[in-house]
């Protein structure tokens, strides 16, 4: 039998986590910390309870498929229950449905929902009778609410993805957001190679490859126990980057002696690789609002051995209120602004239920902000970038459209979104190059 059941009681431990509001990461991080687990034990739990996560409302179809009652009157324990032993047996190839059934009833009768363990059992032997028999739930037949359950999405989202960009293509990128997300690095070198990187990842048994048209790039096709503890990481050889987001920062040209100011910067991931391409000979300066955030940047330009960043805990948007000797002053801006992240969602088991439209109606207003506040810091003959890590185009191309329409000293030099509707895509990202017309 695969792993057992303290695997899927931690699991489970974690869906009740995620619903409380934590986040899935520090959910797995909590609860792992608890029990002494292998890594193998690891990746299946990391995979069975952020598989949960992600088709929560595809497990919930199923859950009104075989229980008499519907999903919503379930009490919340016995419905995350429900869903650690679906997912395995609709999801998981490899284990077989008599193991899935009895570690799932296990947790029901060691825990408070030891009077509901038949009603488990139950349920779980009915989906696998049905199973047997092909007696599958019926998909609703309107297509956003087919790919809703299907793909497991909010269906306001669906609807608002269908607008965007069309059924096809929401389809390919929800079937993208289910997807293992791919782990690329980005090679640090000032301090190493492309081949070194590689002869390191081969050492440890780890199978890497170039990325198309990403000149530091690497993918990893199989996945390290830590990616952390590969040697060559404490040593600044390397940092992980997806390929989407080292997309970015070569936009803005940077050449040796720029003025440039990334004026949301943490963790670092784009001023590290800004003061990469200048092979640390500019001034830059990475602004961010939130300190601890800015502590990991801290950390990443000592990891990479940095010296050519500054850095400042400050909201851009008063930036140069308290610095007016910044007018015009940058050769080079990046706003790599918050975003809602509905380009990351394959990354980021949860932020599909947590995202709203409200939310990101916030962030617009937030972003607009940034915008109109930084651009006044740029010089003349200087070049700006904008970019988010989102395909939803109010926060993206609609909103530089705006903005250059309020601004009309400036124009769009270049603007680009990629999907993530494929294997090869990455993350979903947005990038505009602005400057003032000639
Ligand atoms: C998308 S993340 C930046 C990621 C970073 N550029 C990187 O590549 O590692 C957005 C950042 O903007 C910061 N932020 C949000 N509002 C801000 C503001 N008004 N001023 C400065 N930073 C802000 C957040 O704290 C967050 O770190």
């Amino acid at each position: 039998m695969l792993e057992g059941y303290l695997q899927r009681k931690a699991a489970w431990e974690i869906l009740l986590k995620v619903s409380s509001g934590m986040y899935s990461d520090l959910a797995l991080e909590r609860v792992l910390a608890k029990y002494k687990f292998t890594s193998l034990d690891i990746a299946f739990i990391t995979e069975l309870s952020f598989g949960c996560i992600r088709y929560r409302n595809f497990l919930d179809y199923w859950i009104d498929h075989t229980s008499k009652l519907n999903h919503k009157k379930q009490p919340p324990k016995l419905r995350w229950l429900f869903h650690i032993g679906l997912y395995q047996i609709l999801k998981m190839d490899k284990i077989p449905y008599s193991a899935s059934i009895s570690t799932t009833v296990e947790i029901a009768k060691k825990t408070e929902l030891n009077k509901l363990s038949g009603v488990v059992n139950a349920v779980l032997r009915n989906a696998t009778r049905k199973l047997k028999i092909n007696d599958l739930p019926e998909l609703p037949m309107n297509q956003a609410e087919r790919i809703s359950v299907k793909e497991s999405l909010p269906i306001w989202l669906i609807n608002e993805m269908i607008t965007w960009y069309g059924i096809n293509e929401t389809e390919k990128i929800a079937m993208a957001f289910n997807k293992k997300p791919n782990i690329d690095l980005r090679v640090n070198t000032m301090k190493t190679t492309i081949k070194e990187c590689l002869e390191i990842l081969k050492r440890n048994n780890i199978d890497a490859g170039p990325i198309n048209k990403l000149k530091n790039g690497l993918a990893l096709k199989s996945k390290p126990r830590s990616i952390r503890k590969l040697p060559g990481y404490f040593e600044g050889k390397w940092l992980i980057q997806d390929r989407s987001s080292q997309w970015v920062a070569p936009l803005l040209s940077p050449i040796k002696g720029d003025k440039i100011l990334d004026a949301c910067a943490a963790p670092g991931t784009k001023t590290t690789h800004l003061a990469q391409l200048i092979e640390d000979d500019a001034e830059i300066l990475a602004i961010d609002r939130s300190g601890i955030r800015l502590k990991l940047l801290k950390e990443n330009l000592e990891r990479l051995d940095i010296k050519s960043v500054k850095f400042l805990k400050i909201d851009a948007t008063k930036l140069l209120d308290i610095k007016p000797e910044y007018i015009n002053y940058f050769d080079k801006i990046l706003i790599d602004a918050p975003c809602s992240g509905l380009g990351t969602l394959a990354r980021n088991p949860d932020a599909r239920w947590k995202i709203t439209k409200e939310t990101i109606d916030q962030l617009i207003t937030i972003q607009e902000k940034l915008l109109e506040t930084i651009v006044p810091l740029l010089n003349k003959n200087g070049l700006l970038v904008y970019s988010t890590c989102t395909i939803c185009p109010s926060e993206n191309n609609l909103l530089i459209e705006k903005f250059l329409k309020n601004n009309n000293d400036l124009e769009l030099v270049f603007e680009k979104q990629i999907l993530p509707n494929n294997d090869e895509a990455g993350d979903g990202f947005y990038a505009a190059i602005i400057s003032y017309k000639k």
